[in-house]
């Protein structure tokens, strides 16, 4: 049986103009739709997660970079969180760039959303194999945390580690079109992914319209390098690299305010908000 999502769902058109029998535009929350009711009869439910992308009969999207054909890779996955990611963080921020471990990065992240003081829910956005998620879910188990990634083979892992963290819920979307209703979450974070994306001015627009008044939005990626090595990885993964001094300006033409940066050789975090 489907389970009840525990925050309101909203078909992407993607989806919806693919569902076979077409699916119907979800307005089901914690127990409280639209009318009073829950009304979710085509959320496509695959018994690990919500899956927005095969879940209505669609073509799986092509992946178009080196970086993201690794996402779908098994092997890739299964060693993504203990060697490729503390791996690539290493090449890409340069030699003693201080960056945070693993778990001084989870932490990071909590902090920066101020998990333990918000009301929640929460999105982590491009979650991967669910590392992060987890950091965030165990910070406030009465709070939701949605994990949300286009990639299936990320997300069955994430699936299998999370299991027993009954706030998490794990969705398959793409970022460019968000299946939730506008001012959901509390706070979004979006770690290690927008080098992945195609366009990011609608990953943006997306983000602003799902947090909530006084929202927070944090992200981490690759600053543009000047390192010869840090240019070619970039050339053979396909990444999209950050041009860091513009970024703030840019945050600010989707509404964001409040701009803030730690930087780690050529790898950074940054966290603005919704204004309230
Ligand atoms: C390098 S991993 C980062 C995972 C995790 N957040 C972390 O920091 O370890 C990048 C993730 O972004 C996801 N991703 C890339 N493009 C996406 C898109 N268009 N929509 C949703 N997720 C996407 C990939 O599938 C992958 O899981």
């Amino acid at each position: 049986m489907t389970p009840v999502p525990p925050v309101p769902l909203r078909s992407p058109a993607s989806y919806l103009a693919s569902a076979s029998p077409p699916a119907v535009a979800h307005s089901a929350a914690a127990g409280n739709g639209a009318n009073g009711r829950v009304v979710a009869p085509a959320l496509p439910w695959n018994g690990r997660y919500y899956d927005f992308i095969a879940g209505g009969g669609a073509r799986e999207p092509a992946p178009e970079t080196v970086a993201q054909r690794l996402m779908e890779s098994r092997v890739f996955v299964r060693l993504y969180e203990n060697v490729m990611r503390p791996f690539f963080v290493r090449v890409f921020a340069g030699p003693n760039a201080g960056a945070p471990t693993p778990a001084e990065e989870a932490k990071l992240y909590v902090d920066l959303l101020a998990i333990e003081r918000g009301q929640g829910p929460w999105l982590d956005m491009s979650c991967g194999a669910g590392g992060f998620t987890r950091g965030l879910a165990e910070a406030r188990r009465d709070a939701t945390v949605v994990g949300l990634d286009i990639s299936g083979q990320m997300l069955d892992k994430a699936a299998t580690q999370l299991a027993e963290l009954s706030n998490v819920c794990l969705i398959r979307a793409d970022v460019h079109e968000l299946p939730f209703p506008d001012a959901v979450f509390t706070g979004v974070n979006n770690a290690g992914s927008l080098h992945l994306y195609k366009d990011r001015d609608t990953v943006f627009a997306e983000v602003f319209r799902v947090l909530k008044p006084g929202g927070t939005y944090v992200v981490s990626t690759f600053a543009e390098s000047r390192r010869l090595l840090g240019r070619v990885f970039t050339r053979l993964t396909g990444v999209r690299r950050t041009d860091l001094p513009a970024l703030p300006e840019h945050l600010a033409r989707f509404g964001f305010i409040d701009y803030d940066v730690r930087r780690y050789g050529d790898i950074f975090m940054a966290r603005v908000r919704k204004p309230a």
